[in-house]
């Protein structure tokens, strides 16, 4: 297998067009996970930081507004047709690595599947966080684990004989857990997925990963 390292950036916006169709066990693992730690959404401003394709956009219906964002064009542009018929969802340019253009206390629920891992400064992110959070606003993000990178594994899709590659800085669970209290949250759940028979069962893909941890979901709140 041909190997290639590719931005994060040019790396999303490549594997746009497959990556719904993708066979992808985390995507599957994350999307059985996140949804039951999701609030009820009436009444809430919802922000989904590195959307990506929209995939977890119909959960939040019932929100009175969302805002998703995401740094890839090509991503962008997908989750956008998803969400054509869900009126209070907007769509922003926005490189989480980057200052944020958001106003401080707009949003009551900070969502995140999958994108921790192509964060670079953990501090900066959930200091902003902190910042543009409501009082009494919850958190929910997910994360590809730190022991995957262990084992030589990153954000990657495969086109034919080749792997491409995208950047990912790696951060130990401690480094998650102690940025999110430092920069003001209350850590309301940590949580992580070890591989199973069941999830082999259900996911045979797995199956290489087997009593390893893969998965990371982190949940906080800012007091009101
Ligand atoms: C693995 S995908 C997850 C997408 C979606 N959240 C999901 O769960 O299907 C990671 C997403 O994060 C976005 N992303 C990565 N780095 C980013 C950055 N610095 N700023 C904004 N988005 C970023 C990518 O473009 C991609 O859409």
């Amino acid at each position: 297998m041909k190997i290639v390292h590719l931005s994060t950036q040019e790396g999303y916006n490549r594997w746009a067009e497959a990556y719904d169709a993708f066979e992808n066990p985390l995507v599957a693992l994350d999307q059985y996970l996140l949804p039951q730690s999701m609030p009820e959404f009436s009444g809430k401003r919802v922000l989904d930081l590195g959307c990506g394709t929209g995939r977890y956009l119909s959960h939040f219906q019932k929100a009175d507004s969302v805002l998703a964002c995401d740094f890839s064009s090509g991503m962008l542009e997908k989750a956008r047709i998803k969400a054509s018929s869900l009126a209070q969802v907007e769509f922003a340019e926005v490189d989480v690595n980057r200052p944020f253009p958001f106003q401080d206390q707009t949003f009551d629920f900070l969502f995140s599947s999958l994108v921790l891992e192509h964060v670079v400064d953990i501090n900066h992110f959930f200091r902003s966080c902190f910042r543009f959070a409501a009082p009494g606003a919850s958190l929910l993000m997910s994360t590809m684990h730190p022991a995957m990178f262990l084992r030589q594994t990153q954000a990657h899709f495969q086109d034919g004989d080749t792997e491409f590659r995208f950047e990912s800085f790696p951060h130990q669970v401690s480094e998650f857990v102690m940025a999110l209290i430092t920069t003001g949250w209350q850590v309301k759940n940590v949580s992580e997925t070890v591989i199973n028979s069941e999830w082999v069962d259900s996911i045979p893909k797995w199956s290489k990963w087997m009593d390893w941890p893969v998965h990371l979901t982190l949940q906080a709140q800012k007091s009101t």
